[in-house]
Parts: C-alpha cells; sequence; structure tokens
C-alpha cells in the first residue's frame, strides 16, 4: 500500500484520522511501515537537501492518537516507545546509502503540530530538547503503527536548517523545491529496503 501524501494535524485532523490509513492497512495484513517527512534540521552537520535516518521521536504534538478507550483488537492501552525505529532497517539503509554514494545523518526527530514554522527560539529548544530535525508530521502514524504492532522505519529530508545563526526565511515552496530534489535518493533507499525485506 502506498499513499500518496497524509493527513496532517495542521490542517484541522484529529489524531484518529490521522493514523486511520494506518489502522487500515494493518488490518489488510501490512507488516512494515516506511514513513517520509519534511524537516527543519537543527545539527549542526545538516544541509539543505540532506537525507537523515530517524532513529528515534519527541512527540511535541501535546495530543497523541491512542488518548481514549483503547482499541484492544490493535494493541495495549500502554503500548511500550523504548526501540520504535528498527534498528536492522536502519543498518540495511545505511548500508544501500554506502553503496549508492548517499550521504546519510541519523537522528531524532521531534514532532510539532505546526503551520507556523518555528521562531529562533523554538529552533533552540527543540535542539536543546534532543533534536536534530523537526517536523509537522510522522509521530502520529508512528505511534499507531507501533501500538498495532507494525515494524517502522522513517526518512526526513532536511529542507530548512533551524539553528541559530544559520536561519533564513522558509517557505512551503522552498520546502517543497528542495524535498521534490532529494526524492530520487530516497526513493532508491525505500525500493532498496523493500527489495531486501
Ligand atoms: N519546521 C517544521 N516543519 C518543517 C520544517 C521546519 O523547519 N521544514 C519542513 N517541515
Amino acid at each position: 500500500v502506498a499513499m500518496q501524501g497524509r493527513f496532517h494535524y495542521y490542517e484541522g485532523y484529529s489524531m484518529q484520522e490521522i493514523v486511520f490509513p494506518i489502522r487500515i492497512m494493518k488490518m489488510l495484513g501490512v507488516e512494515y511501515l516506511f514513513v517520509s517527512n519534511a524537516s527543519g534540521g537543527t545539527n549542526d552537520a545538516h544541509e539543505i537537501g540532506d537525507l537523515m535516518l530517524i532513529t528515534d521521536h519527541i512527540n511535541l504534538f501535546f495530543d497523541n492518537p491512542l488518548r481514549g478507550k483503547n482499541i484492544d483488537e490493535l494493541g495495549p492501552r500502554f503500548p511500550d516507545m523504548s526501540n520504535i525505529y528498527n534498528k536492522e532497517l536502519i543498518s540495511k539503509a545505511e548500508a544501500i546509502g554506502k553503496a549508492n554514494n548517499i550521504k546519510l545523518h541519523k537522528g531524532v526527530y521531534i514532532g510539532v503540530q505546526g503551520p507556523t514554522f518555528e521562531t529562533e527560539a523554538e529552533y533552540t529548544m527543540v535542539k536543546n530538547l534532543g533534536a536534530d530535525a523537526v517536523g509537522m508530521s510522522t509521530v502520529p502514524e508512528v505511534i499507531a503503527a507501533i501500538h498495532a504492532g507494525l515494524t517502522c522505519f522513517g526518512i526526513s529530508v532536511i529542507t530548512d536548517i533551524g539553528i541559530s545563526g544559520k536561519i533564513v526565511e522558509v517557505s512551503h515552496e522552498e520546502v517543497q523545491i528542495a524535498a521534490k530534489k532529494s526524492e530520487p535518493k530516497m526513493t532508491l533507499i525505500m525500493k532498496e529496503l523493500v527489495k531486501s525485506l
């Protein structure tokens, strides 16, 4: 199953609406969730257009798709989140990157509501909280996927830089242009990963 786009919290959807496709996938028998996103890089090593393998995330949405009555057929009331981005898939992706001369970072993704991009103080805050990248998606879907027992893998395209001193004005169009440029690298990694399953 491939989704063309996704539902975002900033569009006004509830967390339950955002993760509905994940639950449909689970019920169709899907076992792996591969996610991608665009994000602002908050790691000094990041450059626009770089790819980052997501090793962990921080939920800064101040909401959670599992809030409310638990759907016991999908998963437990209090799901473990100690190891959610599959290490084996991360290692495989690193090997694919190496073999194809694609620079890959690894790091922590912080998910925020948006739709505003971060202020300089907010970029500094998320960096200090442990983020290597900040974006407006992914966290809800991965929480629901882990709850339902899917194995998860995620890549982020760094479309702008959120580091004090390096911050320039950012627009949705620039984010889209940067993401589009890096799309072939991301597609190659995803395709090779799927082949390796
Ligand atoms: N912040 C939040 N979301 C984003 C960004 C950002 O800098 N870039 C792309 N999505």
